[in-house]
């Protein structure tokens, strides 16, 4: 047995407005609460747009509620003449714990590199924010049969000279690229095999302890009827969940997937 907690996240990529998102964490912790979630077995996150941030700060201060959560991007600078950006000093200010670094969306449609991310994860863990590092390969890879040498290399880049004193917080969420958003969800020996062969390239890269501590999460296509599947795999802890988190019942059935 590990000492990992679960981690179930909601990447609400470019859904929902403020009204909305309110809406959708307050009914994802009542839906909680009434359920008596114990939210130190299994942490819930969610990670809204930029603009919806400061609102569901409110609400959670507010209620104080024991959801976290996080950005979905930020820049690799922390201020400056950078139009359009968001610095992990802004994010650190309205208390965000994660940011999703490196998500395949933003890899294919806005070109970021390894070396890009590593300078995000070094921006985002300067101001003590929880990276969220997504990889994870494309259809061509799989049918290739190569997708551990590519998420493995996805890694490598990303963490490229970041020392393990500044990775105490790193969650790594492999997310196949064919299985985002297609209904298309990987089988839990698919996911293991994977989120097992990052773990252990983290032991290698660092060394035994980074590797147990830090949690390895699944994405794409996680629907409250197939998470159990995949969290029993040994190596993987959690889920970095798009369009089901957009409903709150179904994501609070997510997170209770022990119940
Ligand atoms: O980051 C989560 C994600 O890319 C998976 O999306 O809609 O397949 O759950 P979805």
């Amino acid at each position: 047995a590990n000492t990992r907690t679960p981690l179930m996240a909601g990447n609400w990529k470019m859904n929902l407005d403020h009204h909305q998102a309110t809406h959708t964490v307050q009914k994802l912790a009542w839906t909680l609460k009434d359920a008596k979630h114990d939210y130190s077995t299994v942490e819930v996150a969610v990670l809204p747009p930029f603009t919806d941030l400061r609102s569901v700060q409110t609400l959670v201060d507010a209620d104080k509620l024991d959801v976290k959560y996080g950005a979905q991007d930020v820049s690799a600078h922390l201020e400056g003449a950078y139009t359009g950006e968001i610095s992990a000093t802004m994010l650190a200010k309205l208390g965000v714990t994660y940011v999703a670094i490196g998500h395949s969306e933003r890899r294919e449609y806005h070109a970021e590199t390894d070396a890009l991310l590593n300078e995000k994860i070094l921006a985002a863990v300067g101001q003590g924010l929880a990276p969220v590092l997504c990889v994870g390969e494309g259809l061509d890879v799989r049918k290739a049969g190569e997708q551990i040498p590519h998420t493995i290399a996805q890694l490598q880049g990303a963490l490229a000279g970041i020392p393990a004193t500044q990775l105490e917080n790193l969650v790594v969420a492999y997310e196949p690229v064919w299985a985002i958003g297609t209904g298309e969800v990987a089988t839990p020996e698919d996911a293991q095999e994977v989120c097992g062969a990052i773990r252990g390239a983290l032991g290698d890269l660092y060394d035994g302890e980074l590797a147990d501590a830090t949690r390895v999460l699944y994405g794409g296509s996680v629907k409250s009827s197939n998470v159990a599947a995949i969290m029993s795999q040994p190596d993987v802890d959690g889920a970095l969940v798009g369009g089901a988190s957009l409903d709150p019942e179904e994501f609070a059935k997510i997170v209770r997937y022990q119940a």
